[in-house]
């Protein structure tokens, strides 16, 4: 057989990625507690595109032997999914679950006996209201409890799992829930949202350190959503309002910990502006000793940015806005379903970042894809979704990351986002992004040409 012209590195990850909250399904089954997304949705139905909650999403909880048979006919090696903190405590602190111990050990061996590694992540945007109820984020005692479930799970599924990841991008809810009203608890408050922001990046280090105390022989990881950041031009403004749009976005996570330290450049303007979140100097320390083995990076778009333009008074609440503005570049390739760039080569040049500025730290594209709506209009007569598109999408950002590769970056697995077509945060069903399509009625599951697509790459490691 002729080998591939895009041969990846030896044991490179091929798989995919989910989260508890977007798959299991039976939100209110198996002692499940609520989460943020149960509580928000049975308050406010409307707010999800066509009213569909998560006790809807793709039933791995029922049916995880079956989608596993399928993950490993689509030449997956390797699997990302999350744990449900309030299925595994449902109060948070506290009494642990056994329905979910059993559920999760099973889910685990079942990967591990069709030889996919299990990678295992611990908070992906789905605090327990419980928690919530007591301050949430913004509160240190949501650290410890955190910590204390970190400990539970490595204690409980340690001996099963060699990789693990903390937290799946700690800036989503910060951005999402403390700067709009896109996650509960829906608030508008950049102080808030920098205290929440700050207290993620410390329990990241608590978690690292209880894992490490255990002396479990594995790894362990965060995974951020990296957007190379380009300003409009190589005028002085537009740079320097780019060089501050990527230490609010980026280096605010990235440095901690990587590097065991906030930019001191952010420190200050935080400081200026009478913005810094409360802290304890011995946080300091637990930060700067726990950085990560190894980095989850999720790419979907880049960040383009130009000098402020747009008006913002001096006596406005403080944002970052204050300091850059969104630029949309003329001409830029688009997916439109879900209003995001699609600029491929943006994954190549966050890879090299890391090799020349993060000490070429182990990373893996733990997230890439692309969420199309109404895609049944692209199903054949057999009903099989010929999704071109996505194949072009994935190919275009493997040559990067191929690139990449070759040029020393130490880029070691692509992971789609997702396996089975899975449900969203407020935008539930509405755009589709599996290698694999869910009739939602039925819950039938449909290899799309993408699957078959994704298959023959993972087989050859390469195309
Ligand atoms: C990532 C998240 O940001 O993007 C996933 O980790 C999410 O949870 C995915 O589903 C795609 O974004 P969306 O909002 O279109 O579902």
């Amino acid at each position: 057989m002729k080998s591939p012209q895009h041969l990846f590195p030896d044991n490179f990850w091929w798989g995919s990625a989910t989260s508890a909250t977007q798959a299991e399904g039976a939100a209110n089954e198996g002692g499940k507690g609520q989460n943020i997304w149960d509580f928000w949705h049975s308050q406010e139905p409307q707010k999800f595109h066509n009213q569909i909650g998560p006790r809807e999403a793709s039933a791995f909880y029922h049916n995880y032997k079956d989608d596993i048979a399928l993950m490993k006919s689509l030449g997956h090696n390797s699997f990302r999914t999350s744990i449900s903190w309030s299925r595994l405590i449902p109060e948070g602190t506290g009494d642990v679950n056994p329905e979910a111990v059993v559920f999760y050990r099973d889910m685990i061996d079942e990967l591990k006996k069709n030889d996919i590694e299990p990678i295992i992540n611990l908070f992906h945007f789905d605090l327990p209201m419980a928690l919530v109820e007591k301050g949430g984020w913004e509160s240190r005692e949501t650290v410890k409890a955190y910590a204390d479930y970190a400990e539970k799970c490595f204690e409980l599924f340690g001996d099963q799992v060699n990789y693990w990841f903390t937290q799946n991008e700690p800036i989503v809810p910060v951005e999402a829930g403390y700067m709009n009203v896109y996650h509960w608890p829906c608030v508008v408050d950049f102080r808030r949202a920098a205290q929440v922001a700050y207290h993620f990046v410390l329990a990241n280090a608590c978690a690292i350190k209880r894992y490490r105390d255990l002396n479990l022989p594995g790894k362990i990881g965060i995974i951020l959503n990296l957007s190379p950041t380009y300003p409009r031009s190589d005028s002085p403004e537009d740079v320097q309002a780019a060089h501050l749009a990527d230490l609010f976005n980026t280096r605010s996570f990235l440095d901690p910990v990587t590097k065991g330290k906030y930019p001191e450049e952010l420190v200050a303007l935080l400081k200026e502006h009478d913005q810094l979140p409360v802290f304890e100097y011995a946080d300091l320390d637990i930060i700067k000793a726990n950085t990560i083995d190894v980095l989850g990076f999720n790419y979907y778009q880049p960040r383009r940015i130009k000098a402020k333009e747009n008006f913002h008074p001096e006596e406005a609440p403080f944002t970052p806005g204050k300091f850059y503005d969104y630029y949309a570049m003329p001409g830029r390739k688009m997916n439109e379903h879900r209003g995001w760039e699609i600029y491929e080569k943006g994954v190549y040049d966050t890879l090299i970042d890391l090799r020349d500025n993060y000490d070429n730290i182990e990373v893996y594209i733990s997230e890439n894809g692309m969420g199309v709506e109404g895609e049944m209009t692209f199903a054949d007569d057999s009903g099989v979704i010929q999704d071109d598109y996505r194949i072009e999408f994935i190919q275009d950002h493997l040559e990067w990351i191929h690139k990449a590769a070759t040029e020393g970056c130490n880029v070691r697995g692509y992971h789609l986002w997702t396996f089975i077509d899975c449900w969203s945060w407020l935008n539930s069903y509405k755009n589709r992004y599996g290698l694999v399509s869910l009739d939602l009625e039925t819950q039938s599951r449909t290899i799309k040409k993408s699957g078959h697509w994704f298959r023959s790459v993972a087989m050859n490691n390469g195309f």
